[in-house]
Formats: structure tokens, sequence, C-alpha cells
């Protein structure tokens, strides 16, 4: 991949053209992308207060679930495309303690330490730059909050029919894939839970260290 950035304004556009067909999405999976959401965030063990991120939030079904569990809290979405941030929006117009933020993922708009617990579901595999990404949740979050992943996987193992319709979801939603696994251990963390499901991953972990000073 060329620089990020020149692909991540791909991905904008491309987003921002699709916005309206990408809930069609959650159709096609049959209800499995949802209910894997719900379960990401029981497994996660969340508090119902404090502040959360959802990273790459889209049409807001993940930052929708998150505010109703987070009721005594706030949640900020952040997403790259201004059209799924109005459907998000729109969507979500009864959760008061959501607010969305337009921005890109890989130099996160927060200071460090900010948050107590990060979210991103279906988007570390579509982000241009997965490892940046997660280096900054990394940043982003407290130490002692946790950083919840679930997305398609790059290595989707042998060629089935999950394979080939994740490889055709891919190509539709700039999707490439990514395995995270690696590179999440390089940081100061503990592993809350790891799952490989074959095409994808859901990786939970905790953040047990700050940052170096000189970042
Ligand atoms: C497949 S959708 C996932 C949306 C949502 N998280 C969900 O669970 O349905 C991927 C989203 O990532 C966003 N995105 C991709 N690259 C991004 C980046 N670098 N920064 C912020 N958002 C990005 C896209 O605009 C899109 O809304």
């Amino acid at each position: 991949m060329s620089d990020y950035r020149d692909e991540t304004k791909k991905t904008r556009d491309r987003y921002n053209r699709l916005a309206l067909l990408y809930d069609l999405d959650d159709v096609l999976w049959l209800g499995s992308k949802q209910f894997s959401r719900k379960k990401l965030i029981k497994a996660t063990n969340l508090s119902d207060s404090g502040l959360v991120l959802d990273l790459t939030t889209g049409t807001g079904r993940n930052a929708g679930l998150l505010a109703k569990w987070v009721k005594n809290g706030t949640v900020v979405g952040i997403d790259i495309s201004r059209n799924v941030l109005k459907i998000n929006s729109f969507r979500n117009k009864n959760h008061k303690n959501l607010h969305r933020v337009q921005g890109t993922v890989q130099l996160l708009p927060f200071g460090d330490e900010t948050f107590d617990a990060v979210f991103c579901t279906c988007g570390m595999d579509t982000i241009d730059g997965p490892e940046i990404a997660f280096t900054e949740a990394f940043r982003a979050v407290k130490t002692g909050g946790t950083i919840s992943l679930l997305h398609l996987k790059n290595d989707k193992g042998p060629l089935d029919v999950f394979n080939f319709l994740s490889r055709f979801y891919a190509w539709i939603w700039r999707a490439e894939g990514a395995d995270l696994l690696p590179h999440v251990e390089r940081h100061d963390v503990e592993m809350v839970m790891y799952k490989n499901l074959q095409i994808a991953e859901a990786i939970i972990v905790r953040k047990v260290s700050k940052p170096p000073a000189d970042r």
C-alpha cells in the first residue's frame, strides 16, 4: 500500500458514496454482525458509566449499543466519512449521551489516557494502517482501560464459503483485513480475550502501563 493518507481518502470517498447501502450489509450477514457486536460488549465487562470511544463508528450500530449500555456515561464515535455520520445521527437521535466526531483514527484528536474503553467493530479491517490506529487507541485509553476489537482477518484460512463471501465483502467495502494480534502483543497489555473465528478475530485487551513519556 502506498501512503496510508492517500488510501484513507479513497476509503472516505467510498463510504461517502455508499453510505446509504452500508446497513444492507448487516442484513446480508443475517444478523451475525450485530450479534457479535453485542457479544463483544458483554465480554468486555463494560461498566455503565465512564467515557467510551467507538472507532470507525460508521452508521452507528455499535455506537447505539454502547450508548444504551453506558447509560450513566458518554460515548464518542469517530469516523472519517461525513455521510455515514449523518445516518448515525439519525439512527441514534434518542441517545443523548452519544457524540460524533469526524476525523481519522490514525491521528486521534484526543489526549493521552482519555477513555475508559475503546471499541472498534468491523473497522480495523477497513483502516489503511490498522497498526497505527491500534497504537493511537492504546495512547488514548486510560491505564486499566480496555480496547475491544472485532474485524475480518487478512489471512482468512481455507477457501470455503465464508472465505469466499468475506473476500467479496472486502472488495466492496475496502475491508482488506487485519491480523492484529502480533502488533497488539507488542504493547503493554494484558489479554482479556482472543477469539480466532477463521475469517475474523475478536480481541479484548487491558492497558497495563502508560506510553513512554517521550512520545
Ligand atoms: C465497515 S464500516 C464499520 C462501521 C461500524 N464500526 C460497524 O460496526 O458497523 C467501516 C467504517 O470505517 C470508516 N473508516 C475507514 N477508515 C477510517 C479512518 N482512517 N478513520 C476513521 N474512519 C475510517 C469508514 O468510513 C466506515 O464508516
